[in-house]
C-alpha cells in the first residue's frame, strides 16, 4: 500500500474537537471521568463505534476492544506565551485542568449561604495568621489605597485592629463572598480574580489603584495564604450537618474549592 500524505488523510471516524463549543472544565479529553453524565468530551459518537470501521492510514480494522489513538487523545495544545496575554485562554486552561465547570458552581453557591457567617472569623484570623511572621506583617506597615487614617510606622505597633487593618479586612469579606456566590460563567468575574492576583504582583491591574505605590507580595505567601483559607473552609464544609449538606455534596464542595 503506498504511503497516503499526512494533509489528505480524512479522519471523520475520529473527529476530535477540543474547542470552545464544549462544556467549561470539559475540553479536556478525560473530564468525563468526573462528570460521567456528559454525553461527550469532545470526541463525536462516530469515533467511539468502532463496528465497520477501518483506518485510512493502515486500512485495518477495527476489532472488539481495540481503540484508535486518534480517537483518543490525551494532550491539548496549549499555548505558553496566550497563557501570559491572555485572559480567556488562561481562564479555560485552569478550569480545563481543574475540570472546573457549572456543576462546581451551583455546589458553591449551594454552600455559600452555609459558611457565609463564618467568613468574618475566618478573615480575622487570616490576618492573625499573617501577623505571625515578619515578611507578611510588614507589608501592612505601607499605607493602602483609599486608606487616610493613622498608621504606626513600627512593626511592634502595628495591631490586628488598627483602623488599616479593619479596613483591608473588609475587602478581604467581600473578596470570600465573592467567591462563593460569582458567576463564573461570566468573563466579569475572571477579570475582578486576575485583578486581585495581578495587583499583588507589583503590577498596576485595578484602575483604582493607579495612583498608589505598587504592591508587591512574594506569590509564596499568596499561595500559602490560599492554602490556609482553603483548609478552614473545607473543615467548616465537612463539619455540616447532613440534613444542610449531604456527603456527596461535601465531596463535590471541597472538589469545586
Ligand atoms: C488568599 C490570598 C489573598 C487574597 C485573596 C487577597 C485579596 C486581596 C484583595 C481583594 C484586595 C483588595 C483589592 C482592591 O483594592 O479592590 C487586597 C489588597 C491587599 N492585599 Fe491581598 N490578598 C491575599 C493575600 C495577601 C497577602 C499574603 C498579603 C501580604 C502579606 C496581602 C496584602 C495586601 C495588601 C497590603 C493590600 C492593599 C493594597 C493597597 O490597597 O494598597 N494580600 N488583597
Amino acid at each position: 500500500m503506498s504511503p497516503v500524505p499526512v494533509e489528505t488523510i480524512t479522519t471523520d471516524f475520529a473527529s476530535v474537537d477540543i474547542s470552545d463549543q464544549l462544556p467549561e472544565g470539559q475540553r479536556t479529553p478525560h473530564a468525563t471521568e468526573k462528570n460521567p453524565s456528559s454525553p461527550s468530551h469532545g470526541i463525536s459518537e462516530d469515533s467511539t463505534s468502532k463496528s465497520s470501521l477501518t483506518c485510512p492510514v493502515s486500512g485495518a480494522s477495527a476489532t472488539p476492544g481495540s481503540s484508535c489513538p486518534i480517537s483518543n487523545p490525551t494532550t491539548q495544545e496549549i499555548s505558553p506565551s496566550l497563557l501570559r496575554t491572555s485572559l480567556p485562554d488562561r481562564i479555560n486552561y485552569i478550569k480545563d485542568f481543574l475540570m472546573f465547570g457549572t456543576p462546581d458552581q451551583d455546589i458553591l453557591h449551594k454552600v455559600a449561604p452555609l459558611v457565609n457567617d463564618l467568613i468574618p472569623q475566618v478573615v480575622d484570623d487570616l490576618y492573625a495568621k499573617l501577623f505571625e511572621f515578619d515578611v507578611t506583617k510588614q507589608v501592612f506597615l505601607k499605607r493602602n489605597e483609599g486608606f487616610d487614617g493613622p498608621i504606626p510606622s513600627r512593626l511592634e505597633d502595628l495591631t490586628l485592629d488598627s483602623p488599616q487593618l479593619v479596613y483591608r479586612k473588609i475587602f478581604m469579606k467581600s473578596w470570600a463572598r465573592r467567591v462563593l456566590t460569582s458567576d463564573y460563567s461570566s468573563g466579569k468575574t475572571w477579570a475582578y480574580m486576575d485583578k486581585v492576583g495581578i495587583m499583588h504582583t507589583g503590577v498596576k491591574s485595578f484602575r483604582h489603584r493607579n495612583h498608589v505605590a505598587p504592591l508587591v507580595v512574594p506569590y509564596r505567601d499568596c499561595a500559602l495564604s490560599l492554602g490556609w483559607v482553603q483548609t478552614v473552609l473545607q473543615t467548616a464544609i465537612l463539619q455540616l450537618a447532613p440534613a444542610e449538606l449531604s456527603n456527596d455534596e461535601k465531596i463535590a464542595a471541597i472538589g469545586a474549592e
